[in-house]
Protein backbone atom coordinates (compact mmCIF):
# COMPACT_ATOMS: atom_id res chain seq x y z
CA UNK A 1 0.00 0.00 0.00
CA UNK A 2 1.16 3.56 -0.98
CA UNK A 3 1.40 6.26 1.23
CA UNK A 4 -1.20 9.07 0.23
CA UNK A 5 0.52 12.33 -0.92
CA UNK A 6 0.27 15.68 1.36
CA UNK A 7 -2.60 17.15 0.18
CA UNK A 8 -1.83 20.39 2.13
CA UNK A 9 -0.41 22.80 0.53
CA UNK A 10 1.37 25.91 1.55
CA UNK A 11 -1.10 28.95 0.45
CA UNK A 12 0.52 31.31 -2.14
CA UNK A 13 1.70 34.63 -0.48
CA UNK A 14 -0.23 37.54 -2.58
CA UNK A 15 2.35 39.71 -4.85
CA UNK A 16 4.59 41.53 -2.88
CA UNK A 17 4.35 44.45 -0.97
CA UNK A 18 6.43 46.15 1.58
CA UNK A 19 5.89 45.44 5.06
CA UNK A 20 4.41 47.97 7.38
CA UNK A 21 2.55 48.85 10.79
CA UNK A 22 -0.71 48.13 9.88
CA UNK A 23 -2.54 48.59 13.64
CA UNK A 24 -1.23 49.61 16.71
CA UNK A 25 -2.29 50.08 20.51
CA UNK A 26 -1.19 50.19 24.14
CA UNK A 27 -1.80 49.16 27.76
CA UNK A 28 -0.27 50.91 30.86
CA UNK A 29 -1.45 49.95 34.55
CA UNK A 30 -3.65 52.57 36.20
CA UNK A 31 -1.39 52.95 38.98
CA UNK A 32 0.76 56.06 39.08
CA UNK A 33 3.73 57.05 41.20
CA UNK A 34 5.06 60.83 41.32
CA UNK A 35 8.53 61.50 42.09
CA UNK A 36 7.28 63.05 45.22
CA UNK A 37 5.90 59.87 46.22
CA UNK A 38 9.72 58.48 45.58
CA UNK A 39 10.76 60.61 47.90
CA UNK A 40 8.90 59.35 51.08
CA UNK A 41 10.59 55.62 50.11
CA UNK A 42 14.42 56.23 49.62
CA UNK A 43 16.90 59.55 49.89
CA UNK A 44 15.88 61.08 46.62
CA UNK A 45 14.18 64.38 45.20
CA UNK A 46 11.96 65.32 42.47
CA UNK A 47 14.10 67.98 41.89
CA UNK A 48 17.31 65.25 40.94
CA UNK A 49 14.59 63.14 39.14
CA UNK A 50 13.50 65.75 36.53
CA UNK A 51 16.80 67.53 36.22
CA UNK A 52 19.19 63.91 35.77
CA UNK A 53 16.63 62.22 33.55
CA UNK A 54 13.54 63.58 32.44
CA UNK A 55 11.06 61.49 34.62
CA UNK A 56 8.19 63.08 36.54
CA UNK A 57 6.22 59.69 37.00
CA UNK A 58 5.55 56.09 36.17
CA UNK A 59 3.11 53.68 36.19
CA UNK A 60 2.90 50.86 38.48
CA UNK A 61 1.70 47.71 37.69
CA UNK A 62 -1.26 46.40 40.28
CA UNK A 63 -1.41 43.34 41.52
CA UNK A 64 -3.65 41.72 38.60
CA UNK A 65 -1.08 43.06 36.19
CA UNK A 66 1.11 40.64 34.57
CA UNK A 67 3.44 40.97 31.49
CA UNK A 68 1.05 38.91 29.78
CA UNK A 69 -2.43 40.46 31.03
CA UNK A 70 -1.13 44.05 29.68
CA UNK A 71 0.53 42.48 26.04
CA UNK A 72 -2.81 40.86 25.69
CA UNK A 73 -4.95 44.11 26.42
CA UNK A 74 -2.56 45.81 24.30
CA UNK A 75 -2.55 43.48 21.42
CA UNK A 76 -6.16 43.50 21.06
CA UNK A 77 -6.37 46.92 20.95
CA UNK A 78 -3.80 46.81 17.77
CA UNK A 79 -5.99 44.06 16.26
CA UNK A 80 -9.39 46.08 16.56
CA UNK A 81 -7.13 49.24 15.03
CA UNK A 82 -6.06 46.60 12.27
CA UNK A 83 -9.33 45.54 11.72
CA UNK A 84 -7.77 41.60 11.85
CA UNK A 85 -9.00 38.69 13.38
CA UNK A 86 -6.83 36.80 15.58
CA UNK A 87 -7.28 34.00 12.91
CA UNK A 88 -5.46 36.47 10.53
CA UNK A 89 -2.20 36.47 12.56
CA UNK A 90 0.03 33.72 11.69
CA UNK A 91 2.91 34.98 14.55
CA UNK A 92 3.02 36.50 18.06
CA UNK A 93 6.26 37.81 19.15
CA UNK A 94 6.87 39.14 22.24
CA UNK A 95 9.56 41.62 23.71
CA UNK A 96 10.12 41.50 26.88
CA UNK A 97 13.30 41.17 30.12
CA UNK A 98 10.19 40.37 32.46
CA UNK A 99 8.61 37.61 31.06
CA UNK A 100 5.54 35.91 33.20
CA UNK A 101 7.95 32.80 33.28
CA UNK A 102 11.00 31.30 32.36
CA UNK A 103 8.92 29.24 30.43
CA UNK A 104 6.45 28.72 28.87
CA UNK A 105 6.81 31.79 26.41
CA UNK A 106 4.64 35.02 27.52
CA UNK A 107 3.84 35.08 23.79
CA UNK A 108 2.35 31.75 24.12
CA UNK A 109 -0.03 33.10 26.54
CA UNK A 110 -1.00 35.57 24.87
CA UNK A 111 -1.70 33.51 21.53
CA UNK A 112 -4.17 31.52 23.83
CA UNK A 113 -6.09 34.40 25.36
CA UNK A 114 -6.35 35.93 21.90
CA UNK A 115 -7.20 32.37 20.07
CA UNK A 116 -4.35 32.76 18.00
CA UNK A 117 -3.41 30.19 15.79
CA UNK A 118 -0.34 30.92 14.77
CA UNK A 119 3.75 30.27 16.04
CA UNK A 120 4.80 31.87 19.25
CA UNK A 121 7.93 33.31 20.64
CA UNK A 122 9.53 35.55 23.00
CA UNK A 123 12.43 37.70 22.06
CA UNK A 124 14.88 38.91 24.76
CA UNK A 125 17.25 41.79 24.02
CA UNK A 126 16.83 44.15 27.15
CA UNK A 127 15.18 47.10 26.00
CA UNK A 128 16.13 46.75 22.64
CA UNK A 129 13.57 43.69 22.32
CA UNK A 130 10.78 45.33 20.70
CA UNK A 131 12.83 47.20 17.75
CA UNK A 132 14.37 43.61 17.39
CA UNK A 133 10.99 41.77 16.81
CA UNK A 134 9.62 44.57 14.44
CA UNK A 135 12.42 43.40 12.51
CA UNK A 136 11.99 39.86 12.75
CA UNK A 137 7.69 40.61 11.91
CA UNK A 138 9.13 42.86 8.85
CA UNK A 139 11.18 40.15 7.45
CA UNK A 140 8.80 37.37 8.04
CA UNK A 141 6.00 39.40 6.07
CA UNK A 142 8.47 40.10 3.23
CA UNK A 143 9.19 36.19 3.12
CA UNK A 144 6.22 34.24 3.81
CA UNK A 145 3.59 36.04 6.48
CA UNK A 146 0.56 37.65 6.07
CA UNK A 147 -0.11 39.47 9.72
CA UNK A 148 2.69 39.10 12.69
CA UNK A 149 1.69 40.78 16.23
CA UNK A 150 4.50 42.83 18.01
CA UNK A 151 4.48 43.22 21.58
CA UNK A 152 6.37 45.62 23.94
CA UNK A 153 5.37 44.49 27.65
CA UNK A 154 7.02 44.70 30.73
CA UNK A 155 6.89 44.80 34.59
CA UNK A 156 9.90 46.61 35.65
CA UNK A 157 8.63 47.16 39.05
CA UNK A 158 8.74 43.66 40.00
CA UNK A 159 12.24 43.23 39.17
CA UNK A 160 13.38 46.73 40.59
CA UNK A 161 15.65 46.97 44.18
CA UNK A 162 13.58 49.37 45.47
CA UNK A 163 16.01 50.15 47.97
CA UNK A 164 18.38 51.39 45.61
CA UNK A 165 17.91 55.39 44.59
CA UNK A 166 19.94 55.00 41.43
CA UNK A 167 17.98 52.71 39.12
CA UNK A 168 14.36 52.45 40.78
CA UNK A 169 13.55 55.75 39.85
CA UNK A 170 13.67 55.07 36.11
CA UNK A 171 12.00 52.77 34.98
CA UNK A 172 8.27 51.81 34.66
CA UNK A 173 5.62 49.27 33.68
CA UNK A 174 3.42 49.26 30.69
CA UNK A 175 2.80 47.40 26.86
CA UNK A 176 2.49 48.44 23.17
CA UNK A 177 1.83 46.22 20.43
CA UNK A 178 1.59 46.55 16.48
CA UNK A 179 0.62 44.44 13.87
CA UNK A 180 2.65 43.90 10.97
CA UNK A 181 1.11 43.25 7.65
CA UNK A 182 1.96 43.84 3.60
CA UNK A 183 1.56 47.68 2.89
CA UNK A 184 0.28 47.93 -0.76
CA UNK A 185 1.24 51.19 -1.22
CA UNK A 186 4.89 51.58 0.50
CA UNK A 187 7.35 53.48 -0.67
CA UNK A 188 10.37 51.87 0.83
CA UNK A 189 10.80 48.97 2.18
CA UNK A 190 11.54 49.36 5.76
CA UNK A 191 15.23 48.92 7.14
CA UNK A 192 16.74 47.58 10.27
CA UNK A 193 20.05 47.69 12.24
CA UNK A 194 20.83 45.68 14.70
CA UNK A 195 23.67 45.30 16.91
CA UNK A 196 25.17 44.43 20.02
CA UNK A 197 28.42 44.25 22.10
CA UNK A 198 28.18 41.18 25.21
CA UNK A 199 31.07 42.32 26.10
CA UNK A 200 29.08 45.37 28.27
CA UNK A 201 26.45 43.11 29.18
CA UNK A 202 27.08 43.65 33.18
CA UNK A 203 26.74 47.32 32.86
CA UNK A 204 23.01 46.26 32.86
CA UNK A 205 21.74 42.59 34.20
CA UNK A 206 19.79 40.93 36.51
CA UNK A 207 22.78 37.95 37.95
CA UNK A 208 20.47 35.69 39.43
CA UNK A 209 17.62 33.48 38.94
CA UNK A 210 18.80 32.41 35.74
CA UNK A 211 20.67 28.55 34.67
CA UNK A 212 24.18 30.46 35.96
CA UNK A 213 22.90 31.34 39.60
CA UNK A 214 20.04 29.41 40.36
CA UNK A 215 17.99 31.22 42.84
CA UNK A 216 19.01 30.19 46.66
CA UNK A 217 18.72 31.86 50.01
CA UNK A 218 22.21 33.39 49.66
CA UNK A 219 21.10 35.24 45.78
CA UNK A 220 17.83 36.38 47.51
CA UNK A 221 19.99 37.95 50.77
CA UNK A 222 22.51 39.31 48.23
CA UNK A 223 19.40 41.13 46.44
CA UNK A 224 20.64 39.82 43.36
CA UNK A 225 17.32 39.13 41.55
CA UNK A 226 17.17 42.96 41.01
CA UNK A 227 18.38 45.27 38.21
CA UNK A 228 22.11 46.12 38.90
CA UNK A 229 23.26 48.48 36.62
CA UNK A 230 26.66 50.70 35.93
CA UNK A 231 24.75 53.77 34.94
CA UNK A 232 26.55 56.63 34.09
CA UNK A 233 28.73 53.44 31.47
CA UNK A 234 25.00 52.73 30.02
CA UNK A 235 24.70 56.45 29.43
CA UNK A 236 27.97 56.90 27.17
CA UNK A 237 27.25 53.53 25.56
CA UNK A 238 23.57 54.68 24.86
CA UNK A 239 24.65 58.51 23.74
CA UNK A 240 27.03 56.73 20.92
CA UNK A 241 24.37 54.27 19.36
CA UNK A 242 21.15 56.30 19.32
CA UNK A 243 22.86 58.59 16.60
CA UNK A 244 25.40 56.57 14.66
CA UNK A 245 22.23 53.46 14.64
CA UNK A 246 20.51 56.00 13.27
CA UNK A 247 22.36 57.72 10.55
CA UNK A 248 22.97 53.77 9.64
CA UNK A 249 19.34 52.99 9.27
CA UNK A 250 18.54 56.13 7.19
CA UNK A 251 21.45 55.43 4.59
CA UNK A 252 20.31 51.80 4.08
CA UNK A 253 17.21 53.19 3.41
CA UNK A 254 19.09 55.84 1.30
CA UNK A 255 17.50 58.69 2.86
CA UNK A 256 18.93 61.73 5.53
CA UNK A 257 17.93 63.41 8.70
CA UNK A 258 15.71 65.47 6.98
CA UNK A 259 13.06 63.27 5.63
CA UNK A 260 12.78 62.41 9.00
CA UNK A 261 9.13 63.19 9.89
CA UNK A 262 9.57 61.72 13.44
CA UNK A 263 11.98 61.05 15.12
CA UNK A 264 11.23 57.54 17.99
CA UNK A 265 13.67 57.12 20.39
CA UNK A 266 13.81 54.71 23.52
CA UNK A 267 12.79 56.46 26.12
CA UNK A 268 15.13 55.79 28.72
CA UNK A 269 16.64 59.56 29.98
CA UNK A 270 15.62 62.84 28.23
CA UNK A 271 19.68 63.85 28.49
CA UNK A 272 20.38 60.80 26.25
CA UNK A 273 17.69 62.33 23.81
CA UNK A 274 18.89 65.22 24.00
CA UNK A 275 22.30 64.64 23.46
CA UNK A 276 21.51 61.89 20.44
CA UNK A 277 19.04 64.11 18.70
CA UNK A 278 22.16 66.94 18.61
CA UNK A 279 24.59 64.61 17.18
CA UNK A 280 22.10 63.73 14.78
CA UNK A 281 20.48 66.93 13.99
CA UNK A 282 17.17 65.80 13.66
CA UNK A 283 14.69 69.45 14.64
CA UNK A 284 13.58 68.97 18.53
CA UNK A 285 9.92 69.70 16.79
CA UNK A 286 10.50 66.08 14.89
CA UNK A 287 11.38 63.79 18.21
CA UNK A 288 8.50 62.64 20.41
CA UNK A 289 9.36 62.50 24.25
CA UNK A 290 7.00 61.11 26.60
CA UNK A 291 9.43 59.85 29.21
CA UNK A 292 8.22 62.37 31.88
CA UNK A 293 4.40 60.57 31.97
CA UNK A 294 5.97 56.78 31.91
CA UNK A 295 9.66 56.19 32.74
CA UNK A 296 11.64 53.61 31.04
CA UNK A 297 9.28 51.26 30.02
CA UNK A 298 12.15 48.97 28.41
CA UNK A 299 10.82 47.01 25.53
CA UNK A 300 7.34 48.88 25.66
CA UNK A 301 8.47 52.25 25.26
CA UNK A 302 8.95 52.90 21.48
CA UNK A 303 5.39 51.34 20.85
CA UNK A 304 3.75 53.29 23.66
CA UNK A 305 5.43 56.26 22.46
CA UNK A 306 3.96 55.35 18.57
CA UNK A 307 0.60 55.23 20.00
CA UNK A 308 0.67 58.93 22.25
CA UNK A 309 2.57 59.93 18.92
CA UNK A 310 -0.44 58.94 16.56
CA UNK A 311 -3.08 60.04 19.43
CA UNK A 312 -1.68 63.41 19.34
CA UNK A 313 -1.91 63.73 15.31
CA UNK A 314 1.79 63.84 15.01
CA UNK A 315 1.96 60.54 12.78
CA UNK A 316 0.50 60.72 9.27
CA UNK A 317 0.12 57.94 6.89
CA UNK A 318 3.56 57.89 4.61
CA UNK A 319 4.69 59.87 7.05
CA UNK A 320 8.83 58.49 7.38
CA UNK A 321 9.92 57.57 11.07
CA UNK A 322 12.94 56.69 12.67
CA UNK A 323 12.74 54.49 16.03
CA UNK A 324 15.91 53.92 18.18
CA UNK A 325 16.29 51.18 21.05
CA UNK A 326 19.35 50.21 23.04
CA UNK A 327 19.56 48.51 26.44
CA UNK A 328 20.71 45.02 28.44
CA UNK A 329 23.29 42.72 26.35
CA UNK A 330 23.98 45.28 25.14
CA UNK A 331 22.24 46.20 22.34
CA UNK A 332 20.89 48.54 19.99
CA UNK A 333 18.40 48.87 16.90
CA UNK A 334 16.89 51.25 14.58
CA UNK A 335 14.26 50.95 12.08
CA UNK A 336 13.54 53.38 9.56
CA UNK A 337 9.75 53.21 8.62
CA UNK A 338 6.97 54.25 6.37
CA UNK A 339 4.15 54.64 8.96
CA UNK A 340 0.69 53.04 7.97
CA UNK A 341 1.86 52.82 4.51
CA UNK A 342 -1.08 50.38 3.86
CA UNK A 343 -4.00 53.61 4.41
CA UNK A 344 -2.07 55.30 0.99
CA UNK A 345 -3.54 56.82 -1.19
CA UNK A 346 -7.02 56.52 0.19
CA UNK A 347 -5.80 58.00 3.22
CA UNK A 348 -8.50 56.72 5.80
CA UNK A 349 -10.28 60.07 6.78
CA UNK A 350 -10.51 59.59 10.70
CA UNK A 351 -6.79 58.54 10.71
CA UNK A 352 -5.90 61.22 8.93
CA UNK A 353 -8.11 64.12 10.11
CA UNK A 354 -4.83 66.22 11.38
CA UNK A 355 -2.65 66.19 8.23
CA UNK A 356 -5.35 67.37 5.98
CA UNK A 357 -3.99 70.58 4.49
CA UNK A 358 -0.58 69.50 5.73
C1 LIG B 1 21.38 56.66 36.27
C2 LIG B 1 21.70 58.07 35.84
C3 LIG B 1 20.43 58.89 35.78
C4 LIG B 1 22.60 58.67 36.90
O1 LIG B 1 22.90 60.01 36.55
P1 LIG B 1 24.39 60.56 36.67
O2 LIG B 1 24.36 61.98 36.34
O3 LIG B 1 25.24 59.65 35.82
O4 LIG B 1 24.66 60.37 38.18
P2 LIG B 1 25.78 59.49 38.89
O5 LIG B 1 25.47 58.04 38.72
O6 LIG B 1 27.12 59.98 38.41
O7 LIG B 1 25.53 59.90 40.36
C5 LIG B 1 25.68 61.24 40.78
C6 LIG B 1 25.26 61.34 42.23
O8 LIG B 1 23.85 61.24 42.32
C7 LIG B 1 23.50 60.27 43.28
N1 LIG B 1 22.23 59.66 42.91
C8 LIG B 1 22.02 58.55 42.16
N2 LIG B 1 20.70 58.32 42.06
C9 LIG B 1 20.08 59.29 42.78
C10 LIG B 1 18.72 59.58 43.04
N3 LIG B 1 17.72 58.84 42.57
N4 LIG B 1 18.44 60.67 43.79
C11 LIG B 1 19.41 61.45 44.28
N5 LIG B 1 20.71 61.21 44.06
C12 LIG B 1 21.05 60.15 43.31
C13 LIG B 1 24.65 59.29 43.26
O9 LIG B 1 24.69 58.56 44.48
C14 LIG B 1 25.82 60.22 43.11
O10 LIG B 1 26.12 60.77 44.35
P3 LIG B 1 27.65 61.00 44.79
O11 LIG B 1 28.21 61.96 43.76
O12 LIG B 1 27.51 61.57 46.15
O13 LIG B 1 28.30 59.66 44.71
C15 LIG B 1 22.43 58.11 34.49
O14 LIG B 1 23.69 57.57 34.61
C16 LIG B 1 21.69 57.36 33.43
O15 LIG B 1 20.59 57.74 33.03
N6 LIG B 1 22.31 56.31 32.87
C17 LIG B 1 21.66 55.52 31.83
C18 LIG B 1 20.67 54.61 32.48
C19 LIG B 1 19.74 54.01 31.51
O16 LIG B 1 19.15 54.68 30.70
N7 LIG B 1 19.58 52.69 31.62
C20 LIG B 1 18.64 51.96 30.87
C21 LIG B 1 19.14 51.73 29.50
S1 LIG B 1 17.93 50.86 28.60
Amino acid sequence: MTTPRATQRVPAKPAAGYPTIRGWGMYVPERVMTNHELEKLIDTSDEWITARTGIKERRIAGPDDTTSSMAIEASRRALERAELMPEDIDLVIVGTATPDFLFPATACLVQDALGISGGAFDLEAGCTSFMYALSVASAMVQSSMRNVLVVGSEVLSRILDWSDRSTCVLFGDGAGAVVVSEGEHARFAPQYLLGSDGSGGPALCVPAGGSRMPASEETVRQRMHFVKMAGPEVFRFATRVVADASRQVLARAELSVADIDLFIPHQANTRIIDSAVRRLGVPTDRVFINIDRYGNTSSASIPIAMCEADEQGRLHPGDTVVMVGFGAGLTWGAGAVQWAAHLLPERKPELVASAVGS
